[in-house]
């Protein structure tokens, strides 16, 4: 079987992609040679058919994983593993025109925004790159009859899972603190969208990395991924998507060996505009924030708090920006808002517009289907929307909007705070002790002010609550892939303290 097809990208032309696993260096077909389609979700035609990893490929892969562990990464210099890491950072740059236009594609994000995203992609790996080299332990001094120090060793094989909201931002967060640290991993993407982690397979071959230390695998969840968390030979798991879904990571991570788990999860984040905020600032924040990659951002700032004294206005200036995004053809240079990443996710949104209408939301714009073929949603708001309805407690996952009135600080703190997430949040007000006094308050492992998402390499992320376990980015995402060894020596002999 050809393991690669030659496709053609709306925003590139026509390429080669591969469509292999990606185990122990080369791209194979999978034990029981199955493969499944990748859909366009702009135009719901089938773009191609990739191999699929079952439980025995999670079976191949890990093995290639721990050998190439054992026996060329443990022992490769760090300034090489830095070495290849900005090597790779430098192919991404290099390709990433094709690379944006094949996210597009697959994913459906407007093609500017994939552009954008590849910037982070190579700063990521090119970040965690000049970290290889700079992972030291610390001596510890007790007393004069030892030495003591402490070493940071990798866990040893990693597994990832990701989802497709952002498949190759994804990789490159998972990528970028698992390498430097020397682990080996398997990484699976998400059944949506794998076609852009096997064109950063090929460059990981390009940028010199052992076979088997980073393997890719397409795969399902309920399969691949459900045996990947309850792989017996397997350290670690690392997993973005749904709470649901990572609950069941963690029962499996618990139920077979123990391995560490970290949780990147859902989100409700609230998003505040008090009184005194600039509105024309603060509508374009909270409309990035809000609708940005068609609102399916774990991140998305989708419980809209406006104070009271400018709710009127704010709703005003707010539906007539919204209505000025462009939405349609993720290849055309000027979208916004491409479609939703697939029926089953379109109808879920629909669903829960349906739940806004019934519970007695004021439905403002939206609500309905944009143009004829696609899964694109027109960008929704709802205004005067009680703290109770589903809108404004579950995560949509889609371009709809909550927006309710608060009075005061304790108003809208209380609010803010009654949820089973605390992924983000953001506050929009000129006053800065009002932003510190309410960013110290929130119960959230990011707080914006005066801006939305801006999601950096240096800056760590994560969740509090339901929304996960651990953080991304930034110095503290190494933790999450070392262990601690602490190393006692005795100097100069003597018995132990029983004799
Ligand atoms: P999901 O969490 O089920 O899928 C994400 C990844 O997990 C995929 O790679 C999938 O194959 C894998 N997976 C699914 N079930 C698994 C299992 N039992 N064991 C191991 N791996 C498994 O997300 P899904 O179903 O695509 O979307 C449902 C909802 O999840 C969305 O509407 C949204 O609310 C939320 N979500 C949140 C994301 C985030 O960035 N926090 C990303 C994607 C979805
Ligand atoms: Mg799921």
């Amino acid at each position: 079987m050809a393991l690669t097809v030659e496709l053609d990208a709306p925003t590139y032309g026509k390429y080669n992609q591969p469509i292999g696993l990606f185990i122990n260096g080369e791209f194979v077909e999978g034990v029981d040679k199955k493969k499944f389609e990748v859909i366009n979700p702009a135009t719901e035609e089938v773009i191609t058919s990739v191999c699929e990893a079952t439980e025995k490929d999670v079976d191949i892969a890990v093995a290639a994983a721990r050998k190439a562990f054992n026996t060329v990464w443990k022992k490769t210099a760090t300034v090489d593993r830095g070495r290849m890491m900005l090597k790779l950072a430098d192919l991404i740059d290099r390709d990433a025109k094709k690379l944006a236009a094949v996210e597009s594609y697959n994913n459906g994000k407007p093609i500017a925004l994939a552009t954008g995203e590849l910037q982070l992609v190579s700063a990521c790996i090119r970040y965690y790159g000049g970290y290889a080299d700079k992972i030291h332990g610390k001596t510890v001094d007790v007393d004069s009859d030892y030495m003591v120090y402490t070493k940071q060793e990798p866990l040893g094989v990693c597994a990832q899972i990701i989802p497709w909201n952002f498949p190759l931002l994804m990789l490159a967060w998972k990528i970028g603190p698992s390498l430097a640290t020397g682990n080996a991993v398997i990484l699976k993407s998400s059944e949506q969208t794998p076609l852009t982690a096997l064109l950063v397979a090929e460059l990981i071959v390009e940028a010199g990395f052992p076979p088997g230390v980073y393997n890719i695998i397409s795969g399902f969840g309920k399969t691949a991924g459900a045996a990947m968390a309850s792989h017996m030979d397997i350290d670690k798991v690392a997993f973005t998507g749904s709470t649901v879904t990572g609950r069941a990571i963690m029962k499996a991570a618990a139920a077979s060996n123990l391995k560490k788990v970290t949780l990147e999860l859902g989100g409700k984040s609230p998003n505040i505009v008090f009184d005194d905020a600039d509105i024309d600032q603060a509508v374009s924040w909270v409309n990035y924030g809000m609708f940005y990659n068609q609102s399916q951002t774990c991140s998305a700032g989708t419980r809209i708090y406006v104070q009271e004294g400018i709710y009127d206005k704010f709703i005003a200036a707010f539906k007539k920006r919204v209505l000025e995004n462009k939405v349609g053809d993720p290849a055309h240079p000027e979208s916004f808002q491409g479609p939703q990443i697939s029926q089953l996710q379109f109808d879920r949104i629909m669903g829960y517009i349906d739940a806004g209408k019934s519970e007695g939301a004021k439905l403002e714009i939206g609500g309905e289907r944009h143009g004829e073929k696609g899964y694109f949603i027109k960008p929704t708001i709802f205004s005067d929307v009680g703290h109770d309805m589903k809108i404004m407690r579950e995560e949509i996952f889609g371009p709809v909007a909550a927006v309710a009135k608060f009075k005061d600080e304790e108003d809208v703190l209380r609010m803010s705070n009654d949820s089973t997430y605390g992924l983000a949040s953001a506050i929009h007000t000129k006053d800065l002790d009002r932003a510190i006094r309410v960013s110290n308050e929130l119960h959230a492992g990011t707080v914006w002010v005066n801006n939305y998402n801006f999601l950096h390499a240096q800056i760590p992320f994560g969740g509090y609550k339901q929304s996960g376990i651990g953080r991304e980015l930034g110095e503290e995402a190494l933790n999450a892939y070392l262990q601690n060894k602490s190393v006692t020596i005795r100097i100069g002999g003597g018995l132990s303290p029983i004799n």
